[in-house]
């Protein structure tokens, strides 16, 4: 079986309330909820965690390698500006599918740039709750 770290950075907790017109009414709850069901029915083990801490993040992603055979990770702001993120997901040799709830290519300049976007898989943008999901599925295809 396949297992799967799906992995959230700051202020995704917040989803629901958080301006919903451009992230969506679903909660983090929701959304974890939703790919934990779909990826059981494919047979693959799917593990949720989510941190506003970039440090908390890093240790995540080394964690993985311990148990896990890729990563869907929303890094949330991170994804415009962490060297450390970066690093982390080039040093643990892991598959990472970078997704986002909005697209960022379509909001301002400063977040149309991605310091992870390079050593990813891919990336995935602008379709709400179901980046999640495509990210999974792009994810398996390369596991
Ligand atoms: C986000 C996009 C980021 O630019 C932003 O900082 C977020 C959420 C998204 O899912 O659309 O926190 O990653």
């Amino acid at each position: 079986m396949s297992k799967i770290l799906l992995l959230h950075g700051p202020n995704l907790n917040l989803l629901g309330t958080r301006e919903p017109e451009v992230y969506g009414s679903m909660t983090l709850d929701d959304i974890n909820a939703e790919i934990i069901k779909v990826g059981a029915e494919q047979g693959v083990e799917v593990r949720a965690f989510q941190s506003n801490h970039e440090g908390a993040l890093v240790d995540a992603l080394h964690e993985a390698r311990e148990w896990a055979d890729g990563v869907v990770f929303n890094p949330g702001a991170y994804t415009h500006t962490s060297v450390a993120l970066r690093d982390a997901i080039s040093a643990i040799a892991l598959p990472v599918v970078e997704v986002h709830l909005s697209n960022v290519h379509a909001r301002e300049p400063f977040r149309h740039k991605s310091l992870l976007a390079p050593v990813c898989v891919g990336q995935i943008s602008g379709f709400g709750w179901r980046s999640y999901l495509l990210g999974l599925q792009g994810l398996l295809a390369n596991v």
